[in-house]
């Protein structure tokens, strides 16, 4: 089947066109087009994502990304025929309420493309920034009406869960991974930090998650107190590299505690601490921060994943999330896996961060459904339900 995915939950606007069939494992992909438009520099003068500058991105750059996509994918033929028919005028108005910028684009130039072929939509339905999520949803369920296609909501933490297990063959041709079941997800992310214990794709019970701060956002309040511009944890990665361990001892908070909870406000406050402490920082002492504080979330993250590897006798380790884009993160569980003989899966730097081809690839193992009046925003949309 033919897929066009649409993301819009925080600072990026994506959206993708793939083929995909089989049954899994057996699953061939060919990305047809996977554009991604960063807000980044938008929000960068903020030092963080402002929701309602992100909704007004997305409401500006989704129609003219569609079409360069379907551009791309080859899919895009230009009409002359007029395809909005008036009763539908009025849904649309609905729909686009409290996006007129969007409606005024939709009703401008969706009428000109000739419907393509595609066999559904997606979308991710949460979790994210409602303003954000509302975008994409609401534009999603209008070209469901326009080109009468069903729909399909994502969960965005399912996303990030399977495209690490996206194996390149040649070019835009994939498949899945293979993996052994159970497996642990360890999914962080701007977000989220949550171990995922995974007994086949779609059977997901949160095992353990933290209880303040998710990893992401530790990593970007650090970079803040560092004076390191937003996002970040790409920062804290880049200055990390040139610091020294253990010059400055950070915390490793719950660490020892026999389950699988985290904890990672305290680590950003010792940080703060830390800083004040050591008055104004030379480059080197930052590196030397960002190195520990590395370090230390590394080590809290993979201590946690082994003991839910032992507790569920898991055989396979799933990544995912903007974190995973971590280099020192990504080497010390490729060794530590290893060692452990558990069989590691990790995304692709570019496909760690938010991205639609991962959105695309999970609403191939979701529900189809044609009724897009009851599609809501869910802003704290949970993956599954917790142990
Ligand atoms: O998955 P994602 O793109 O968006 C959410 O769903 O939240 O994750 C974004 C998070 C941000 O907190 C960002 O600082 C972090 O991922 N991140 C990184 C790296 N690249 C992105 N954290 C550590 N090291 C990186 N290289
Ligand atoms: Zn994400």
């Amino acid at each position: 089947m033919r897929i066009l995915a649409i993301e819009t939950s925080c600072d990026e606007t994506a959206i993708a066109v793939i083929d995909i069939e089989g049954t899994y494992p057996t699953v061939n992909i060919n990305v047809r087009a996977d554009n991604t438009l960063s807000q980044i520099d938008i929000h960068k003068a903020y030092g963080g994502v402002f929701p309602m500058l992100a909704k007004r991105e997305h409401a500006r750059t989704l129609v003219p990304l569609l079409i360069k996509t379907l551009q791309d994918a080859g899919i895009y033929k230009k009409t002359s025929r007029h395809i909005i028919e008036s009763p539908l005028r009025k849904e649309f108005q609905e729909i686009f309420e409290r996006e007129p910028e969007l409606f005024a684009q939709f009703l401008v130039q969706i009428p000109e493309i000739n419907p393509p072929e595609i066999d559904a939509i997606a979308v991710t339905q949460g979790p994210g920034l409602e303003p954000a999520l509302w975008v994409g949803i609401n534009f999603a369920k209008a070209l469901c009406l326009v080109w009468k296609k069903p729909i399909i909501a994502v969960n965005h933490m399912e996303g990030h869960l399977l495209i690490p297990l996206l194996q390149q063959l040649e070019n835009n041709k994939y498949q899945l991974s293979n993996i052994e079941f159970p497996a642990i997800g360890l999914l962080i992310s701007g977000g989220h930090t949550e171990l995922i214990l995974m007994k086949a794709i779609g059977d997901y019970e949160i095992v353990g998650e933290t209880k303040d701060d998710a990893v992401g956002e530790a990593f970007d309040k650090v970079a803040r107190i560092l004076g390191l511009p937003y996002p970040g944890g790409p920062e804290i990665s880049r200055i990390g590299e040139k610091g020294n361990k253990s010059i400055y001892p950070l915390p490793r908070p719950m660490m020892g505690s026999n389950d699988l909870f985290f904890s990672f406000s305290g680590l950003k406050t010792a940080v703060l601490y830390l800083t004040k402490k050591l008055g104004i920082l030379t480059e080197q002492q930052k590196a030397d921060i960002a190195r520990e504080f590395e370090n230390a979330v590394t080590e809290v993250l993979l201590s946690k994943t082994l003991r839910a590897i032992q507790m569920h006798g898991a055989k396979s380790v799933i990544i995912g999330g903007g974190v995973s884009a971590n280099k020192h993160l990504r080497k010390q569980f490729s060794q530590a896996m290893g060692e452990e003989h558990i069989s590691l899966y990790l995304p692709t730097y570019s496909q760690s961060t938010d991205n639609s081809l991962m959105i695309a690839l999970a609403s191939y193992f979701g529900k189809q459904t044609t009724a897009t009046e009851n599609l809501k925003a869910r802003g704290n949309w949970r993956i599954a339900s917790t142990s």
